[in-house]
């Protein structure tokens, strides 16, 4: 009769020896991933438009060679290119990606007025980012079974109104996690994380850094009893970069404390 595997411990450090690039990653979110991608045993390369926000988490969080910062802008192919190159030569090896970089606002202007320009600047930092950085990634995660995450959001499945551009890249970005997972595997898993309500007022640049104001009642609204913190991102995003969800690609997952699945009879 074939064996039963043993019970097998948890590895509290699935990331060890790992190196992952998260853009958008000197603050926010992206800045909780990173975080929590340290703290599984892992190396990150940060990329973000803020060089003064990228400076503070070396500077914060000293780690030594296990960390490091370059100015990125993800919509500009030559800038995710130099940033590719620059975590090649600093870590010889690329086993995760999260495209976290965006324009967090989703409030542009109500459809009459929302320009083109505006328009563009939506799609091409919160999607084209993502596909220019999982283009210039891909064969480096090939090498290593790598894994690929991006952060959607869960604007994705539902609206306000006056928010058609950040809804659209959203979605788009859902739609290109699904499409790359199956022209990327087996090589290369890829998986998205829509955020729900995500606090980060206290993960800024120190200068911009508060406590973040929520009343009970934004906290009481939530079926999860609060609102989310980036930490809550930071521990899905380590699970889905590492082996133990070696079977999971192409999928979308929640992560809102239960907005979405409220049933709403206004
Ligand atoms: N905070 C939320 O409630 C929430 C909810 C759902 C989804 N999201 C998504 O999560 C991601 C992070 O959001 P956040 O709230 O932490 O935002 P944030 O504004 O706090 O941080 C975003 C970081 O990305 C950087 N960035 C912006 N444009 C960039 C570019 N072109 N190239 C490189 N870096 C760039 C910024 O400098 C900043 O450091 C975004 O994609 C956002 O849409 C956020």
């Amino acid at each position: 009769m074939p064996k039963t595997p043993a019970v097998t411990r948890h590895d509290p450090m699935p990331l060890k020896d790992k190196t992952v690039l998260i853009t958008g990653g000197a603050q926010g979110i992206g800045r909780g991933i990173a975080q929590a991608v340290l703290g599984a045993g892992g190396r990150v390369c940060i990329g973000d438009l803020d060089a003064e926000a990228g400076k503070a988490c070396l500077a914060e969080w000293q780690v030594g060679p296990s960390a490091h910062f370059a100015v990125l802008d993800v919509a500009r192919e030559a800038s995710v290119r130099r940033w590719m190159t620059a975590a090649m030569k600093r870590f010889g090896r690329i086993d995760g990606l999260v495209n976290n970089a965006g324009i967090a606002n989703p409030h542009a202007a109500p459809l009459a007025e929302l320009s083109l320009a505006d328009w563009n600047r939506y799609l091409s930092t919160n999607l084209t980012g993502a596909f220019l950085c999982s283009k210039h990634a891909l064969p480096e995660l090939q090498k290593r079974h790598g894994a690929i995450v991006n952060i959607a959001s869960t604007r994705a499945l539902q609206s306000e109104p006056d928010t058609e551009a950040y809804a659209a890249s959203k979605g788009g970005l859902v739609a290109f996690t699904h499409a790359l997972a199956v022209s990327a595997g087996p090589g290369v898993r890829v998986n998205a994380i829509l955020p729900g309500w995500i606090a980060t007022d206290d993960w800024r640049k120190p200068e911009l850094r508060a406590a973040p104001k929520l009343s009970r009642r934004d906290h009481a609204q939530h079926p999860a009893g609060r609102a989310g913190t980036p930490e809550d991102i930071g521990g899905l995003a380590v699970y889905l970069l590492s082996s133990p969800s070696s079977f999971i690609t192409g999928q979308s997952f929640v992560v809102d404390g239960g907005m979405t699945i409220k049933m709403q009879y206004a």
